[in-house]
């Protein structure tokens, strides 16, 4: 029996195209491809290749979220270095990892995300997977959560997110809502219009919450806010998906910027997890994350877990293995691990003596009149200056400074050699 498939959209276009070239009597010369659109740049990436471009010996990348020494240089842990060495001593094998990944990385990261006294691991319904990196992770959640929540098939995410989340979760099969987060008028969160927001979404919406270090804003709840809004989230069925790409970079410590995830697991929140191993391991290019759902039983983990490998398995059939065989080494060797909580801390308190020092010259040096108190309220990588988008553009023209549109800065890319360069030419773009 003759098996007819249907025509994809583009492909009834392309033989609608050569049909009518040869109906015009001409052989198809058309290039496959000719109806493809040219795309815009990716908004981050497209400053970094304008940064490269410039030749001023003053230029500063500060688009880029990745962390930089206090020379401005990529920064590779040590604790990482000595687990290389210790692996390539080892001379491993390079075999297949299996669909859900390393089994001891996959352990350990979801130890230290959820705390090591979880009962929710301790009673095994902690449904989990290694994933590629933080990106990686979310989409599995999205391409989860859309053949499998049952209540809804959209996610909402705070204005303003990290922009990839929105692409990831549309392209998961999710419609994208979003509701209110940062407040314009005092660089800081909008606590009453966010509760407001959760509270009136209808029931068991799936809500997006950035576990720590929010991008772009650098604005995370307080610990009582975070009640709050674990209440509405409870009153109203919603399931919070964390978005944890910077533990450890808020505050230097792992525990505390765990806290929100632990809390929320705590008060009975079936919560889904990316974690990203990226910053706060320096294993940018690595690509290492896990993707972890809590259950309510051992049953429903084995459930969940056995539609993970079946939504994993022809995506990229298994993860990548060094970067899970370092975190492996790393948060399995005590001396190790103590030295990665100190580079953890060291990198975090970097950031937080640029905040000071970027708003010092600012105020004291410059005499800037106006309020830059967020600038040290903020915390992480990010800070949202509140530069509007003309001023951007003359920091970057004028100064060669350059940041993404919204005026948000990575506090990562400054050192106490630019930073008074960056304070004046912000406070000259501002007067
Ligand atoms: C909020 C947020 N989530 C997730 C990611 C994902 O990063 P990666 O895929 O490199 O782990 C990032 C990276 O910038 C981020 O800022």
């Amino acid at each position: 029996m003759l098996n007819i498939v249907p025509l994809t959209a583009a492909a009834a276009l392309r033989r609608q195209g050569q049909q009518s070239l040869l109906a015009a009597g001409r052989t198809a010369t058309v290039s496959t491809w000719a109806q493809v659109p040219q795309g815009p740049p990716d908004p981050i990436l497209g400053v970094t290749e304008a940064f490269r471009a410039d030749r001023d010996p003053c230029k500063m990348n500060l688009g880029v979220g990745a962390y930089r020494d206090n020379d401005g240089k990529p920064y590779v842990l040590s604790c990482v270095r000595k687990a290389e060495k210790r692996l390539l001593d080892k001379s491993m094998d390079k075999e297949y990892l299996g669909i859900t990944g390393h089994p001891g990385f996959v352990q350990r990261a979801s130890k230290l995300a959820y705390g090591a006294d979880s009962p929710a691991l301790a009673e095994s319904r902690v449904a989990a997977t290694q994933s590629i990196s933080g990106t990686g992770a979310l989409r599995i959640g999205g391409e989860f959560l859309s053949r499998y929540y049952p209540y809804a098939k959209k996610i909402y995410l705070p204005t303003p997110s990290w922009g990839n989340h929105t692409p990831i979760f549309r392209d998961s099969g999710l419609e994208v809502g979003q509701y209110r987060y940062f407040d314009k008028t005092t660089n800081g969160l909008n606590i009453d219009g966010m509760l407001e927001d959760l509270q009136n979404l209808p029931a068991n919406s799936i809500v997006l919450m950035h576990a720590c270090a929010h991008n772009p804003t650098g604005v995370d709840p307080t610990a009582e806010q975070w009640d709050q809004i674990s209440q509405v989230i409870k009153d109203r069925d919603h399931f919070c998906f964390f978005d944890m790409a910077y533990q450890g970079f808020a505050s230097g410590n792992v525990d505390r910027d765990a806290q929100a995830v632990r809390q929320f697991v705590s008060r009975g929140h079936y919560v889904a997890l990316s974690q990203s191993f990226a910053k706060n391991m320096g294993l940018y290019g690595e690509r290492v994350g896990t993707f972890s759902l809590v259950c309510q039983s051992t049953e429903e983990m084995k459930a969940v877990e056995s539609q993970l490998k079946i939504l994993i398995r022809p995506l990229y059939s298994n993860p990548p293995l060094n970067g899970a065989r370092i975190v492996n080494q790393v948060l399995s060797d005590s001396t190790l691990y103590s030295e990665w909580l100190s580079e953890v801390k060291g990198m975090a308190d970097r950031i937080i003596s640029m905040r000071t020092a970027l708003k010092d010259h600012l105020v004291n040096d410059f005499g800037s009149q106006h309020n830059w108190d967020h600038i040290t309220n903020q915390i992480g990588m990010f800070c949202y200056t509140g530069l509007k988008p003309d001023q951007v553009e003359k920091l970057t023209k004028e100064h060669h400074v350059y940041l993404t549109k919204d005026g948000r800065i990575s506090i990562a890319g400054i050192s106490s050699r630019n930073v008074e360069y960056l304070a004046q030419s912000i406070h000259a773009v501002t007067k």
